[in-house]
């Protein structure tokens, strides 16, 4: 028999033909996903990314409720053209408290990985109310409407309490202390040393959108700043080239 004409066999038969091509597929996946269980470089360990502080996850729920995604990305890809405009490429160590990530891969405005601190709270808080007021080619929609919502942070440890549930590491004492570290850190005025100490000393803590009234404009603000900027990339060495 040719082996042409055993292969006849397989053709001819459809349940041989579905097993067959299960164990093709399975060793194919195998193949492709048993390494990165064991590569370094796969989730390269890096210091500074932290789990957000009750105000910024607010922010991003705001940014997912009002589908940001759909025009930005968060993913800058290791290209020299995308490095050069945005920064280093994303880790995956960056993304990984994000529950759901915010990749994506469909960019109408630029990408917003590394936006964190490259303009001043108040160009984000012109941009937001009118976009066109700061960028007169703009597509961008306004958003001016959050200023009008006050946040008094009462969803807080819920929020941090679902996301616990999904392995983000917040502590029990995070928890208990998220309304109190919700408002602290958009008031410049406020005791923040338990917020520095669960969340570190470089968060940012302010009025972000100099209004008196805690708003979702100073959550999306206080969210905008901190993308990125967690690694400190003068420091940081990949695994790949250690
Ligand atoms: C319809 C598509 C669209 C949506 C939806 C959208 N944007 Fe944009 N965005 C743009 C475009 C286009 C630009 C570039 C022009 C500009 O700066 O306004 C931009 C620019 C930006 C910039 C400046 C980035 C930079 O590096 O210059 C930020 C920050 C931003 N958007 C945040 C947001 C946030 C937050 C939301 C959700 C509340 C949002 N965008 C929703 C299209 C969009």
């Amino acid at each position: 028999m040719s082996i042409l004409s055993k292969h006849k066999i397989l053709e001819t038969n459809a349940t041989l033909l579905l097993i067959a091509s299960l164990l093709v597929v399975t060793v194919g996946g195998i193949v492709e996903l048993v390494p990165l269980f064991f590569m370094e470089s796969t989730i390269e360990k890096v210091k500074g990314v932290r789990p957000y502080t009750p105000l910024e996850m607010a922010g991003r729920n705001i940014y997912i409720r009002e589908g940001c995604y759909t025009c930005h990305s968060q993913m800058i890809r290791p290209l020299r053209d995308e490095v050069e405009r945005y920064g280093n490429y994303s880790l995956a160590a960056e993304s990984m408290y994000d529950h759901p990530f915010q990749w994506g891969s469909k960019r109408t405005g630029p990408d917003l990985a590394r936006v964190g601190g490259r303009y001043s709270d108040e160009w984000h808080v012109n941009h937001m109310t009118d976009p066109r007021s700061v960028v007169p080619v703009s597509i961008m929609p306004a958003y001016a409407f959050l200023s009008d919502t006050v946040l008094d942070g009462a969803m807080s440890g819920a929020v941090l309490k679902t996301n616990a549930m999904v392995g983000v590491p917040y502590s029990p004492e995070m928890i208990e202390a998220a309304t109190a570290d919700f408002k602290a850190q958009a008031d410049p005025d406020a005791d923040t040393d338990g917020l520095m100490e669960r969340y570190g000393e470089n968060v940012n803590v302010r009025n972000f959108d100099g209004r008196p009234e805690l708003t979702e404009m100073d959550a999306l603000v206080a969210y905008l700043q901190v993308l990125g900027t967690m690694v400190d990339f003068s420091t940081f060495e990949p695994a790949a080239s250690r």
